[in-house]
Parts: C-alpha cells; sequence; structure tokens
C-alpha cells in the first residue's frame, strides 16, 4: 500500500517502521508544518491516510481524505463530539472510515472483559465502579479515548450508572457517575484500570502498554483490512 501519514509526530514515526516491515510504502509525512501545501492530487494518490494528529485538526483531516475518495484510519482521540457528522458525510460520499480510540489488539481484548464484567454487575448495586488512566505528560486530551471508551460501555450495560466524570479538585460524584481519574506522569504508553469497590472487596482489570507499537501495528492491520471497503468501521468490525 501507499500510505499518507496524516501527523507526523510519535505515532506517525511509529507508523511508518510497522509500515515498512509490512513493505507497505509511505509516500506522504504531514505534520503541522506541511499540511498546508498538500496537494489533493498528491493525497489521492495514496492506498490510505493514517491519521495520527490532533483533536483540534483530525475532524478536517478525515472530512479531506473522504472528499479527495481516499480510505482512512484515525486513531487520533479528543475530537469525538463530531464523529456522527462524518459518520453522515462518510455515508453521503461513499467514503471508508475506520476509526478506533485504540488500536492494539490486547486493549480490544480488554474492553470485551471490560463489557463482560460490566454485564456481571449490572444488578449488583453494592459495588462502585472507578476508572483510571495514566499517561504521559504530553497527551492533550483527558480522560483518554480509551478511558471514555470503558465508561461508556459500563453505562450502556444498563447499571445504576448514566455518564461519567473526570475527577477534578472536588472530588465528588453523584450515584449516577461513573468517577474517571486521569494522571499524566512522565513517559507512560497508556495505563487503563477499571475497579469495582464494595464494602466487603474490590476487583480490579487492569491493561498496560510497553510501547507504541501494539497502536501502530493494529492501525497497519486496520488499514490492510479497509483496502476495497466503504463505510465508517471500528475495531469490532475487524476482530
Ligand atoms: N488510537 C490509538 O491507538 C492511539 C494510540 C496512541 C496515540 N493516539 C492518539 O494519536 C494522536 C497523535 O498522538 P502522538 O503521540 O503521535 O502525538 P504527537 O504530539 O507526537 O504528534 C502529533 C502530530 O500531529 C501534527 N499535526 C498538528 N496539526 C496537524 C494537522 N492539521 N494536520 C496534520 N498533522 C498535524 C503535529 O505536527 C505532530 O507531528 C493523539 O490524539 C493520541 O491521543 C491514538
Amino acid at each position: 500500500m501507499k500510505i499518507a501519514l496524516l501527523g507526523y509526530g510519535k505515532m506517525g514515526k511509529e507508523l511508518e517502521q510497522v509500515a515498512q516491515q509490512h513493505n507497505h510504502r509511505v509516500i506522504i509525512r504531514a505534520d503541522v508544518e506541511n499540511i498546508s501545501s498538500l496537494k489533493d492530487s498528491e493525497l489521492k494518490s495514496a492506498d490510505v491516510a493514517l491519521e495520527f494528529s490532533t483533536p483540534a485538526s483530525a475532524f478536517e483531516n478525515i472530512l479531506r481524505c473522504i472528499n479527495a475518495g481516499v480510505p482512512v484510519v484515525c486513531g487520533t482521540t479528543g475530537w469525538t463530539e463530531r464523529i456522527e457528522e462524518i459518520k453522515s458525510v462518510c455515508r453521503e460520499k461513499n467514503g471508508a472510515v475506520f476509526y478506533a480510540p485504540n488500536f492494539s489488539i490486547g486493549v480490544n481484548i480488554f474492553f470485551e472483559i471490560n463489557s463482560r464484567l460490566a454485564e456481571l454487575m449490572r444488578n449488583r448495586t453494592e459495588y462502585e465502579p472507578e476508572i483510571y488512566e495514566v499517561h504521559h505528560i504530553h497527551k492533550k486530551d483527558k480522560p483518554s479515548g480509551t478511558a471514555i471508551a470503558l465508561a461508556e460501555t459500563i453505562i450502556a450495560s444498563g447499571g445504576k450508572k448514566t455518564q461519567w466524570k473526570l475527577r477534578d479538585n472536588k472530588n465528588v460524584s453523584t450515584e449516577k457517575e461513573i468517577m474517571v481519574t486521569s494522571v499524566r506522569e512522565n513517559e507512560v504508553p497508556g495505563i487503563h484500570t477499571v475497579k469495582y469497590f464494595s464494602q466487603d472487596d474490590e476487583i480490579e482489570i487492569t491493561h498496560g502498554a510497553k510501547g507504541r507499537r501494539a497502536f501502530a501495528s493494529g492501525a497497519i492491520m486496520a488499514a490492510e483490512w479497509l483496502q476495497g471497503k466503504k463505510g465508517f468501521y471500528g475495531m469490532k468490525d475487524m476482530m
């Protein structure tokens, strides 16, 4: 595949390495410095765009790919309040978009365990769920897209929680809110924990990433899988 990297930061560079190992060719490396000089004709020559930029730029970049007819795999988090708009443009223009807040296969197995645990806890009102995430200090959004996905699964299970809340200085949440704690520390690639407390015990599940490679490998796998498809997809479709 000929690949356009939209975002050439830490993830863009990791994606380039994994792409080369899979015998793909990176033909565009766009970042904040040179994205405005990227011509549509150049973008159109890519078989797929990998969008790992910033919360402020992801929406426009995805839209641009759809309009140029280039399938796009997006891993940027912190922009998904506009995801329904992207889904509808994707439908209208017969585009191909793959979005995942976390491309690691391990995390997606972790999502399944979280879903099953939430189901088991649905009527166990004596247990209080909480979510913790730790990431490197350069991460721009809070909580992480992965923590939001974990919380949304617990909410969708139909138990007592109907929304999530980012822990702040006040440190209070209502009966209906899942408290999400975000910590920014050194160069931590990503740790997510879901914990259920009762007065008598606690249950905890944790996923810890060892580096960025797992995300990059999953994104390249998604790019290969997306070839020849139309529509809006996520990890559940691929796995
Ligand atoms: N889905 C996943 O599995 C996954 C995994 C890791 C990181 N992420 C997310 O990917 C994103 C990028 O992460 P990172 O660690 O590479 O960040 P980074 O800060 O190292 O890199 C961001 C890059 O985006 C570029 N950029 C800024 N504006 C741009 C624009 N308009 N068009 C194109 N590029 C632009 C910057 O120049 C920079 O090179 C973040 O949102 C992060 O949360 C997702």
